[in-house]
């Protein structure tokens, strides 16, 4: 979602949160065959390095996957706001990493969800418990970047009550252009 070197220098702590469940159901499955699959959304921290590594090669497909040195540094940060999302198993099929910057906004750096769990509000959850820990910490603004063609992305975020504020030419470093997305916590 964000380049590396636009991440900049670490304050806030993250303390760990009770597992909060997520009851989601196959919306294909006939009435009397519904699927329970049942999510959890835990903190992220640097003991899941790798699985979450992994994780975003399977979700960022475009050349965007962060490394593991990168990984490293976002979920070390004394100020990272991140979640994963697991099944019942165990297994993450979800993450989000945020960063409470210096100057006190919250910056969603990446979320993803594995592909075969995609539309079953994951994301979308996973938003709002980084939005809780952004406000736990007083952060009143949340800002992140968007490429413009992601309009899956978008459609999330603004479901979310974020807008575009700002288009960002050549964000990215296969030139693509990105979108500034902003919310007022
Ligand atoms: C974008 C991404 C995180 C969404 O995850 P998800 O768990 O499938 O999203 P949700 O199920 O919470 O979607 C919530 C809403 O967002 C919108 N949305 C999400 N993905 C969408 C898509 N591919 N097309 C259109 N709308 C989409 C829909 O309005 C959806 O609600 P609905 O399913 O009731 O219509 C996931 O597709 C992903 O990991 N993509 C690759 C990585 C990526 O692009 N990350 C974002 C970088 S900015």
């Amino acid at each position: 979602m964000a380049v590396l070197k636009k991440i900049r220098s670490r304050w806030w702590s993250q303390s760990e949160e009770s597992a909060e469940p997520i009851v989601e159901y196959d919306s294909l499955a006939a009435p009397s065959s519904i699927i329970e699959v049942r999510y959890d959304v835990r903190p992220l921290t640097v003991t899941q390095l790798d699985e979450c590594w992994r994780l975003d090669q399977r979700c960022f497909v475009d050349g965007e996957a962060y490394s593991r040195d990168t990984f490293e540094y976002l979920l070390t940060a004394p100020e990272s706001v991140s979640y994963r999302a697991v099944t019942h198993g165990g297994q993450m099929v979800g993450f989000i990493i945020g960063l409470v910057e210096p100057d006190h906004t919250g910056h969603v750096t990446t979320v993803g969800v594995a592909p075969e769990h995609r539309r079953r509000g994951l994301a979308h959850r996973l938003m709002q418990k980084a939005e809780d820990g952004f406000r736990r910490r007083d952060v009143r603004i949340v800002r992140l970047e968007v490429r413009s063609i992601n309009i899956g992305a978008q459609k999330l975020y603004q479901n979310l009550g974020y807008t575009v504020t700002q288009r960002l030419p050549r964000y990215y470093s296969n030139g693509g252009d990105g979108l500034l997305m902003i919310k007022p916590l």
